[in-house]
């Protein structure tokens, strides 16, 4: 019988994927930060069929329990892989799948949850055809599988950092997988408070988040900022310059829910805490020249970005100041990490 388990991890990212077209392929770069404490941890059996059907079957459970809304989605996405995994034909998937996040948490596990499949399937794909890929290509081929899945899945299997979609200003870069970067140590090393305003799951899917950018009037204007922004933020990290690093985070995070308000329909997702937090890690910023910054999802929770060094006068600051606006005072404490491994 043939068997894989892997954990990986939640990415944030800093500059946004909003926008795709064709087979998955994103409108502009983008870049993230791989987590350590966000992770799904997936294993995969594979029983043999006994005859043939139109699909890939499948069983999936998440946390022991059956789940239809994200096996169906994960049925879908692997009728696509037949050609890329002929084994997938032959065998039943029966997948158990956990998170270390709660569902609850408003967290989207689609990353980390479809990145860990990805790399699950390469595996099980050498296991069974008994042919080793050298380490960069299985990599690169978990990255394309997973960008199949969803888009920013593809960003979660490198550690520390990752870049995907093509960009002249990034080597190797691809619309097809993610690559990783080598940040300096600044970098290796930042955290990410995360600060659950509302745990509900999203109020309007990726998809349809990303569907909406096609009618959107600054589309364009979006797609050639994204590009400015991703060399301004090369040059900050080969400099540390955590400040400017920080800066185009947040104008990030505002252009990605600016760009929801103004499409139609027109989505509003931060909640007044948002807001309220926002104005507080400036200020906290401003009084203190902590280079603490802030990016958002495409939901009400904030991602408060600092330097590893900055770490007991940030935790103050959310202690006495942020936690009260999180719903039920709950804050996930993630830095960055060092990427999926095979369990
Ligand atoms: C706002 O990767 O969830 O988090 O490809 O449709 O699955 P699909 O979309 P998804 O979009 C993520 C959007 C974002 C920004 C980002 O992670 O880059």
């Amino acid at each position: 019988m043939f068997k894989s388990s892997w954990s990986s991890p939640s990415n944030i990212a800093v500059m946004k994927y909003w926008g795709k077209y064709g087979l998955q392929l994103p409108r502009n770069p983008s870049l993230s930060f791989t987590l350590s404490a966000s992770v799904s941890h997936t294993t995969v059996t594979c029983i043999p069929n006994i005859g043939k059907g139109n699909h890939v079957n499948i069983e999936f459970y998440l946390d022991k329990e059956p789940n239809e809304k994200f096996g169906s989605r994960i049925s879908k996405w692997l009728d696509t892989l037949t050609l890329e995994f002929p084994f997938l034909n032959d065998f039943t998937l029966h997948i158990e799948t956990s998170n270390t996040f709660p569902h609850s948490s408003g967290i989207a596990s689609s990353a980390s949850g479809l990145s860990a499949l990805a790399l699950c399937l390469c595996d099980l794909q050498e296991q069974i055809s008994g042919i080793a890929f050298e380490r960069v290509e299985f990599y690169k081929r978990a990255s394309t599988v997973a960008r199949l899945g969803s888009g920013s899945a593809s960003r979660s299997v490198f550690p520390f950092m990752s870049v995907w979609g093509f960009s002249p200003d990034v080597p190797d870069s691809s619309d097809e997988y993610a690559i990783a970067i080598e940040p300096l140590d600044v970098f290796r090393t930042y955290h990410d408070a995360i600060l659950i305003v509302n745990p509900k799951e999203k109020s309007v899917s990726s998809s349809v988040g990303h569907s909406l950018m096609e009618g959107n009037p600054f589309a364009e204007a979006r797609y050639k900022q994204a590009n400015d922004h991703l060399a301004l933020l090369l040059n900050a990290m080969d400099k540390s310059d955590v400040h400017a690093f920080g800066k185009i985070a947040e104008q990030e995070a505002l252009t990605l829910h600016a760009l929801m308000m103004c499409s139609d329909p027109s989505f509003i997702l931060m909640k007044g805490n948002t807001l309220l937090m926002i104005d507080k890690i400036r200020s906290f910023r401003k009084d203190t020249s902590i280079p603490a910054y802030f990016t958002l999802d495409a939901g009400p929770n904030v991602h408060l970005l600092y330097p590893q060094e900055y770490s007991s006068e940030v935790h103050q600051f959310i202690e006495t100041e942020l936690r009260s606006l999180c719903h039920n005072g709950f804050i996930i404490w993630d830095k960055v990490g060092s990427g999926p491994s095979r369990l």
